[in-house]
């Protein structure tokens, strides 16, 4: 089977397309046929190094696929066979035209869901529903979403009024992400691309202040974000560092100005993750949460997906699609 071989630790060349054995179904697994293999923006960490692996290359990258399931090892139920899922791998495996994952990690695709969609909404979803299950938003509270107009901000935008907010503040980067914002739901966009972002937002606000930050940038400008947030109930999640350094905030950063600070990772958040995947993938067929597709490129693609993605220039996801998972 053709499949995207991570050769080592580096730029988006180390993804290669090569033939290799197709996966077999071990004990407590299912083999799909992928159609859909979501481009998530932490592969573009590991693949770099930035993040451990979990495992040394050369090895069959990513995370997740859509597809139906072909084949199940002993103690999974055979009903399973022909299902449309989307399957998690434990970090490699993913970008082939048959991926093997645990039949714990799949997420059934309802009837009206695409492939594409489910892949690519699932993990926007998947993410920020627990985020804003635990900012637990009171109905007049103000948000700041950062980097809100594509993957997890986009959902948190989508979403954030119906969980509580009054008043969704976002940031995107330049015109075209900040537009999108807008549509997705923020009533106020910012262009974090300026340095002086978080002094613009002060002069936005003008005295008001925000209650709950959901910080996917990190780095310094969480620290900026600090004097902004209403104390004593102003909580920061802190979910990514998208700048390349986790939020640079103290103990006594928080303490003095009576702020709370909630690391949103590690395996208990992930579970919570796992779990909110059938709701994102139901509220995307029905229309509650809108899937970003930027394209659907061929699998052998995924170097030039990923260069895509380190550019900053998509408004979706980018999709993969095996030759032999298009119907
Ligand atoms: N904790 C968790 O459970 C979890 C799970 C998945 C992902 N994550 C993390 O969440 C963050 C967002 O991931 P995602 O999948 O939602 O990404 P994404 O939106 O699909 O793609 C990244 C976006 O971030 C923006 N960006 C890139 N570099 C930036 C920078 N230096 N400063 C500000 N914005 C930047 C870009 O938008 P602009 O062009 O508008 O700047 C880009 O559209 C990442 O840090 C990721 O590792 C966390």
């Amino acid at each position: 089977m053709q499949a995207i071989v991570m050769t080592g630790t580096g730029g988006p060349e180390v993804l290669v397309a090569r033939e290799v054995p197709e996966p077999q179904a071990g004990a407590g697994e299912v083999v799909i046929r992928s159609e859909a293999i979501p481009v998530l923006f932490p592969e573009t960490r590991l693949r770099s190094g930035e993040f451990p692996l979990g495992a040394p290359p050369p090895l069959v990258f990513g995370f997740q696929a859509a597809g139906v399931v072909t084949e199940v090892g002993s103690q999974v139920d055979p009903g399973l066979i022909g299902q449309r899922v989307v399957a998690a791998t434990k970090g490699f495996g993913a970008y082939a035209e048959f991926v093997a994952a645990s039949a714990d990690s799949l997420t059934f695709i309802p009837d009206r869901l695409s492939a594409v969609d489910a892949a690519a909404v699932l993990m926007n979803g998947s993410v920020a529903i627990p985020l804003l299950e635990t900012a637990a938003l009171s109905g007049v509270e103000t948000v700041l979403v950062e980097a809100a107009a594509t993957g997890i901000g986009s959902a948190l935008t989508q979403l954030a009024k119906e969980y509580g907010a009054a008043r969704v503040v976002a940031t995107a980067g330049g015109p075209a992400k900040a537009e999108q914002a807008r549509k997705l739901g923020a009533d106020v966009v910012i262009d974090h691309n300026d340095p002086a972002w978080t002094t613009r937002l002060r002069e936005i606000l003008g005295g008001a202040t925000v209650d709950v930050v959901f910080d996917a940038i990190g780095g310094a400008s969480a620290a900026e974000l600090l004097d902004v947030m209403t104390p004593p109930r102003g909580r920061m999640l802190g979910y990514g560092w998208l700048s390349g350094a986790p939020a640079q905030v103290s103990a006594s950063d928080l303490i003095t100005r009576g702020l709370t600070f909630t690391g949103c990772a590690g395996p208990d958040w992930l579970a919570r993750v796992a779990e909110a995947g059938s709701t994102v993938l139901a509220r995307a067929a029905e229309g509650g949460l809108t899937s970003l597709v930027e394209a659907v490129l061929p699998l052998d693609q995924a170097s030039r997906a990923h260069r895509l993605l380190e550019d900053r220039t998509p408004l979706g996801k980018i999709v993969l699609r095996p030759e032999s998972g298009v119907s």
